[in-house]
C-alpha cells in the first residue's frame, strides 16, 4: 500500500513535470537542495533561485534599442528573455549596457570586466569565436551572424584575393570580423595574410569605410552589403566569422545548461517563430 502510494506520487510528480513541458519541478523526498529534471540532472535550488541577468547592448534595432518617447530599452531580445525564462520558471532580468560593449568582452586584452566582476550572467547575442572561447564559454547559438566579406577599392584594380599582395587590408579592430577570420576563410592557409599588411582601425564601420575610400589600405573586410559597400568590389564569397552565429555569453564557471534545454522547449512550442515574425527578421536560428 505505502509503496503503490509512492508510485503513484511518482507519476503525478512527473505529470507535472511533463505537462509544464519544461521541468525543474522538486520531488518530493528526493532531496538535499537538488532539483531533478527529466533528463536525470540535478539543479540546485540555489541556482535555481537565483536570479540570472543578462546584458543587452543598445543600438542593435529590432533586438535592443531604447524607446525614444519612454526611454526604456525595448526589443525581440527582452521578450525572448522573458519568455524563455518563463517557461522553465527561471528567475531572469536584463541589465541594459548602451554603448558600453566592452563591458561584455574587451579584445584588446581579452577581459570580460562585467562578466568576470559578476555584475551580470551572461551577455545576449555574441558570436561564438575561437578566440572569444578561451575565455568564456556560449549556448547555443539563436541567430546567425553578419557575413563578412573582402572589399577593394575599385580603384586598386584588385579583383580576388591574390592581387592583394603586398597592399594592405583594414580590420575594425576588437571586433570579431579580424585576420583571423579573413586567413580562416579566404586566405586558406596558402596565402598567408601577412601581419605586416594587417591595419586594425580603431572606431566604427564607417570609419574603416573612410580609411578606404581614402586608400589607407586597398581593401577592408566588411559585413556583407552595408551602407557604403556598393561602390566597392566584393573580392570573396561571404563567409560566417563565428561558429554557428549568436548566442549567450557566459563565464565557463556558469551553468547555463537550463537556457538551451529551455529554449529547446520555447522554439517547440512555435513562441520562437512567432517573435521571429513579429519582429520581421529572418535571423533566427529556428530548432
Ligand atoms: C558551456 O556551455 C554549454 C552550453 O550551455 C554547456 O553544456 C557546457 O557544459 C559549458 N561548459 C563549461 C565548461 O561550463
Amino acid at each position: 500500500m505505502a509503496f503503490s502510494l509512492q508510485v503513484m506520487l511518482f507519476f503525478v510528480v512527473l505529470g507535472t513535470a511533463s505537462i509544464r513541458g519544461c521541468f525543474p519541478s522538486s520531488t518530493p523526498g528526493v532531496g538535499g537542495g537538488e532539483v531533478v529534471m527529466p533528463d536525470g540532472e540535478k539543479m540546485s535550488e540555489k541556482d535555481m533561485d537565483k536570479t540570472y541577468l543578462f546584458a543587452v547592448e543598445g543600438n542593435w534595432f529590432p533586438y535592443s534599442s531604447v524607446d525614444k518617447y519612454t526611454g526604456k530599452a525595448v526589443g525581440m531580445m527582452y521578450e525572448m528573455i522573458k519568455d524563455v525564462c518563463h517557461m522553465c520558471d527561471m528567475k531572469c532580468d536584463t541589465v541594459f549596457l548602451g554603448d558600453n560593449a566592452e563591458r561584455c568582452y574587451d579584445a584588446s586584452d581579452m577581459s570580460s570586466r562585467g562578466l568576470n566582476d559578476r555584475h551580470f550572467d551572461a551577455c545576449v547575442g555574441w558570436g561564438r569565436t575561437i578566440s572569444r572561447m578561451n575565455t568564456l564559454n556560449f549556448t547555443r547559438p539563436f541567430m546567425t551572424a553578419t557575413m563578412a566579406a573582402l572589399y577593394a577599392h575599385p580603384d586598386s584594380g584588385i579583383t580576388t584575393v591574390a592581387d592583394i599582395f603586398p597592399a594592405s587590408v583594414g580590420f575594425r579592430a576588437a571586433y570579431y570580423m579580424d585576420a583571423l577570420c579573413a586567413r580562416r576563410n579566404a586566405f586558406f592557409g596558402s596565402d598567408t595574410l601577412d601581419p605586416s599588411s594587417v591595419v586594425y582601425v580603431d572606431g566604427d564601420w564607417t570609419t574603416v569605410l573612410e580609411k578606404l575610400t581614402n586608400r589607407e589600405f586597398d581593401v577592408a573586410l566588411l559585413p556583407e552589403g552595408r551602407d557604403g559597400t556598393d561602390g566597392l568590389v566584393k573580392i570573396t564569397d561571404s563567409f560566417d566569422c563565428t561558429h554557428g552565429g549568436l548566442a549567450m555569453m557566459t563565464r565557463k564557471d556558469v551553468d547555463m545548461s537550463w537556457w538551451d534545454k529551455c529554449f529547446m522547449d520555447y522554439a517547440m512550442s512555435g513562441m520562437q517563430e512567432q517573435l521571429c515574425m513579429n519582429y520581421d527578421t529572418k535571423r533566427c536560428i529556428l530548432m
